[in-house]
């Protein structure tokens, strides 16, 4: 869509893409119509972890199959289908949350698939047609950890050679990072973003082995 200055000035420019900011008018107008209700009304911090951390590791490659737990506004999912033509599907169980999502591929001209599933819902079948699973900012109740540990190790199963979590540091997540130390082959680091400025959190990254 044509930006103006105004609404240009309401775009957060990031590792290559373009998200809204919480007052842009898109936002406004998808606003009228939709209301993303367990937390997906915003791009989260942690999204930037997850670019910042792809982009070091050389994780990205095109035709990658990507999937993006808990999308919300799949900031995350943009900069991969951006940065490398993976192809991109973003889930989440909030269906609207996508419109958000759809409206911010279209500003950076890029294609993403969605999926409206819960973390509980996706089956090992599914995840056999990805080859990196990631989330950010999705274990944020105590009643989350024990479903992506799940969730985790369904994805192994299947055959994901990657699956990356970011945090901001939440306690449920650091459950999470113990269970996952203990049972696979899981590497916890401290991360930060630079762009747009410096974001402070955490990385677990599970690899198949
Ligand atoms: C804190 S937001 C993070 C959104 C996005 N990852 C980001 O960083 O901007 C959490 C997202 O997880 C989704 N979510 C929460 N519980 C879920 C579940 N059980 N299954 C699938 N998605 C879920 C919410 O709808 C929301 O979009």
């Amino acid at each position: 869509m044509p930006q103006t200055a105004e609404t240009e000035s309401k775009l957060i420019q990031a590792y290559g893409i373009f998200l809204f900011e919480n007052d842009h008018p898109t936002v406004k107008e998808l606003e009228e119509a939709y209301v993303p209700s367990v937390h997906g009304h915003k791009t989260w911090d942690s999204s930037f972890l997850i670019m910042d951390y792809l982009l070091h590791k050389h994780l990205l490659k095109p035709k990658k199959k990507v999937m993006e737990l808990g999308c919300g506004w799949g900031p995350a999912s943009v900069f991969c289908a951006e940065n490398s033509g993976a192809k991109v599907t973003g889930v989440d169980l909030d269906e609207d949350v996508f419109p958000f999502f759809q409206a911010q591929a279209e500003i950076n001209r890029v294609k993403v698939k969605t999926l409206r599933k819960s973390f509980q819902q996706l089956k090992k079948a599914e995840f056999a047609k990805f080859d990196l699973v990631f989330g950010a900012d999705i274990c944020f109740w105590d009643s989350l950890t024990p479903i992506h540990f799940k969730l985790i190790k369904r994805a192994l199963k299947a055959g994901v050679k990657d699956i990356i979590f970011a945090d901001p540091g939440r306690s449920p997540f650091y459950e999470l990072v113990e269970l996952c130390q203990k049972h696979f082959q899981a590497e916890y680091l401290d991360w930060y973003s630079v762009e747009p400025e410096k974001f402070e959190g955490y990385i677990l990254h599970i690899k198949n082995s």
